[in-house]
This record gives structure tokens, sequence and C-alpha cells, in this order.
């Protein structure tokens, strides 16, 4: 590697490290992006240069299809398919990850057809990063798959458990790192790394499988995470210190994230990742306990905002969906000017995405400082007039603090239910993602407002302007 090289490798680390330091406050996470995105550049400009790579013609190719690809892909996808998406790009990454190193055996076996390899001639350092790289890369490639199978609802949410399937997740993984000792050991089987690839692939399955819809969140951070790990192992095989530090610092803010994901659902990493937490509940056994709720219009609502001095705002993924992140702004706007103290109250898993409602209420303009975390405002929640739940559900939902049953028991919710009012806004009594009835609706203290977000609030503000 030359010292240019070098050099722009190490400013591209410095970039992404301050790029990352800054994503982790709204005010500077434009700014951080931009970094980002800036060390991205150099680091593959850097690598483009550098002498030891393939023909051009490969690189367009590949660029080519790629772009066009990723083009149509950010283009077509709704902001609230986000997690599908970047669950599906983590297991690209992977195995994206799990092919380089792959293709790295190949040619230090030294014959380019997977059928005469020279026996034991590839290093065994190297050797322990190829098995690494193609087991992790595979494993999240297939999990992650699975994982946006689940959130696309094209798989069934709900966990799938069987007997013995700890167990035979252990075996499966043993099984694979033999196989992996194997080839350190003697590198000339050809069928080897392929049957490592399998049973990565088949764990990918069986290890995302037992998780349920409402904790998927957790795994796709998870799965970030081991593609950065992914990463990394590739950098050691090719001897890419960008690799390896860029793959570095995904894997450990990944974890970081599911560590914060976790706690938000207060569940550890384990409980996530076996207790299969909601397999034998039924919706429509709570579903069926036929309970009234009371209907109100846009004008008691309007009523009941006019005269209320403290109104904290629950958004979640209804009015994601709804689109309706502009019309609540103004109806923010409006009670502000009429004396009421206004907030937004932000759940750390509302929506369909980390920071889901922190970007949705950004583009709309939201102040920031209007905006609070759940352990900032939720001992105000007994002291508030209202609270305004805009397509929130799951993360108001009280069964999560006494429910054992309820896929939601231990998340930590919002304490909406203790306002001296709660409007919720949505369209009907359905539950939200996790498939649980909501005992907010049937309150007494609750006035329900049925219909579409947008078309509520907006009626909401014409009469509030008259
Ligand atoms: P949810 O519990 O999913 O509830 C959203 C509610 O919005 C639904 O009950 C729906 O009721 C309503 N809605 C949908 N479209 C609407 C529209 N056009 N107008 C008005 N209301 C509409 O949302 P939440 O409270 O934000 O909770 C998030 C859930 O998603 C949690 O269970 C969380 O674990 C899970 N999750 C989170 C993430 C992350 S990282 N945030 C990722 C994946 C899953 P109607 O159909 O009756 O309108």
């Amino acid at each position: 590697m030359t010292a240019g090289i070098a050099i722009a490798y190490l400013v591209a680390a410095v970039c992404f490290i301050l790029g990352l330091k800054m994503l982790s406050s709204a005010q500077t996470a434009r700014r951080g992006n931009l970094y980002a995105a800036f060390g991205m550049l150099l680091a593959v400009v850097g690598t483009l240069v550098d002498q030891r790579i393939l023909g051009f013609a490969y690189i367009i190719s590949g660029l080519v299809i790629g772009g066009f690809a990723g083009v149509v892909l950010a283009t077509k996808v709704q902001m609230t398919a986000m997690p599908q998406m970047v669950g599906l790009l983590n297991g690209f990454g992977g195995a994206a990850s799990a092919l380089v190193a792959y293709a790295e055996y190949i040619r230090l076996s030294g014959d380019p057809s997977p059928t005469v390899f020279l026996a034991g001639n590839v290093d065994a350092v190297v050797m322990v990063t190829i098995v690494l790289s193609v087991l992790i890369g595979t494993v999240t490639f297939v999990g992650s798959v699975v994982a946006a199978a689940k959130l696309q609802g094209i798989m069934r949410s709900a966990p799938v458990l069987y007997p013995m399937q700890k167990q035979i997740n252990a075996l499966l993984l043993f099984a694979a790192l033999a196989l992996g000792g194997w080839l350190v050991y003697d590198a000339s089987v050809w069928y080897v790394p392929l049957v490592v690839i399998g049973l990565a692939a088949v764990l990918g399955v069986t290890s995302v499988i037992p998780i349920g819809g409402a904790d998927m969140p957790v795994i796709i951070s998870l799965m970030n995470s081991y593609s950065g790990l992914a990463g990394a192992t590739t950098g050691f095989v090719l001897n890419n210190n960008v690799l390896i530090i860029s793959g570095t610092l995904v894997g450990t803010s990944g974890l970081i994230l599911t560590d914060i994901m976790c706690r938000a659902m207060n569940r550890s990493l384990a409980n996530v990742l076996f207790a299969g937490v909601g397999a034998d509940y039924s919706p429509d056994e709570a579903r069926a306990e036929q309970r009234t709720v009371i209907r109100y219009t846009p004008e008691d609502v309007a009523y009941m905002l006019e005269h209320a001095q403290s109104v904290i705002i629950v958004p979640g993924y209804g009015l994601a969906v709804a689109q309706a992140q502009h019309v609540l702004q103004e109806l923010a706007t409006i009670l502000i000017a009429r004396g009421a103290s206004v907030r937004y109250a932000i759940h750390p898993v509302a929506g369909r995405m980390p920071g889901h409602m922190n970007v949705l209420l950004a583009e709309a303009n939201v102040p920031y400082d209007l905006l609070l975390e759940m352990d900032q405002i939720n001992d105000d929640f007994q002291n508030t007039d209202v609270a305004l739940i805009i397509g929130a559900n799951d993360v108001v939902n009280p069964s999560a603090r006494y429910k054992k049953s309820s896929p939601l028991f231990g998340m930590p919710i919002l304490n909406a239910d203790r306002a001296r009012t709660v409007i919720v806004c949505k369209r009907s009594l359905n539950p939200g993602f996790a498939g649980e009835d909501n005992e907010l609706f049937y309150l007494k203290n609750t006035m329900m407002v049925f219909g579409d977000a947008k078309a509520t609030l907006m009626n909401l503000v014409g009469i509030m302007k008259k």
C-alpha cells in the first residue's frame, strides 16, 4: 500500500468516527452523515487507485447494476417499510463479506476451479479469518432475509418454537466451527467451505424464526452489528485497514444500538434471542372479550384541547402511515399560540425503526427541544391535562405493565393513561404491531376519535382556526 492510500484510509477512518459521534444528536446528525459519506468516498477512491484491484470493467458493471438496484429500491420503498429495507441492506453487507472471503479462499488455494486445490497451502491465520467471514456473513444474510420477511408479513411474525431448539442451534454452530477448524488445518477439500456455508445458512434461519415480531427491531440491529463483524473479518482476509476499521465501527455501534433497544424493551439480549416471547399468545382471544368504547367527534376533541393548559403528544407508527406530521405540527402551533404547554413524548421503539418519530417530526420542523425521551417525560403525564395519542398503540398499552402472557410484557410504556384526559386518534380498535388489545381504549378518561390521523387532525385544525 502506498503512503497516499494509507493517508486516505486514515482520513476516511477519522471521518467515520466523527460522523458516528455527530449521529448521536439530532442537531448534528445531517452533518455526521455527510462526514461519513465523505469518508466512504475517500476509502472507495483510495481502493480504486490501488494497483491490486480487478479490472475497471468489473467494477463499473458492479457499480451500474448495484447503483440501479439501489436507486429503484430507495425511491420505491415506503418510509414505513424502512426497517425491512435496512434489514436487507445489512444482509447484503453480510453476503458481500462472505462472497469476498470465499473468493479469496479460491484464489489462495491456487486453482480457480473448485475441484483441485493445493493441500494446506493457505496461511492458517488467513484461513481462520476466511472461515469467520464466511460463517458470520452467511448467518447475517440469511438471518436478515428471514427478519425482513417477518416484518413484511411474508412470514408469520409469531415466534416459531420446537423442542430442543437451543441445542439444535448450538449443534449447528459447533458443526460449522468444527468444519472451519478442519479447513484451517487442511484447506484442500473444496466442498468443506460449501458445507460451512450451508450450515451457516440453516443457522441463519433457525436463529431468527424463534424471535417474535415485536422483538424484530432488536434482531435488525443485531444483524447490523454482525454485518460489521463480517466486514471487519473480511478486512483481515484482504489485509485492508479501512475495511477492518469501518467493519469494527459498524459492529460495535450495532451492538450499542442492540443494547439500547433491549433496555427500551426491558429485556436482556438472551431473553429476546431465546425466550420466544408471545409464542403462546392468541390475539383473537383478547379481542373476543367484547367491550365498548365511547366514540367522540373532532368537535368534542377540539373543545377539550381548547381548554387544556398542558398537552403531551404521543406519536406512533400510524402518524407515519398517515403522513400527518405537518398537520400535527400545525395543531401544536395553534395550541401553543393559545397558551398551552405542548410537548412530544418519544418512545424508543415507536414506529418501525430507531429514531423513526424523531425523523418524522424533524421533517415537519418540530423544534427539537419539544421532543422528550420517555425517561424525561414519563413522570409528567399525571400532571397533564391531555395526552394526545396519534397513531400510537403498543407504546401506550398498559398491559405491558402486568399481563405476563402479553408479547409486550415488561416493555416500559409511556404513562399516557395517567393523564387527566387521554385522546386516542386511530382508525379502528385494531391492535398495534404486537397484536395485543389495548386496555387504554376502554378507560373512563379515554376519548376515542376514529379516522385517518391526517383527516382527523385537518378537521381539528379547521375547527380550532374558526
Ligand atoms: P403500533 O403499536 O404498531 O400501532 C400503530 C397504530 O397506528 C395501529 O394500531 C393503527 O391502528 C394505527 N394507524 C395505522 N394507520 C393509521 C392511520 N392512517 N391513521 C391513524 N392511525 C393509524 O405503533 P407504535 O405504538 O408506534 O409501536 C411500535 C411497535 O412496533 C412496537 O410494538 C415496536 O416493538 C414495534 N417495532 C418497532 C420498531 C422500531 S425500531 N421502532 C421496529 C419494528 C417493530 P388502526 O389500524 O386502528 O388505525
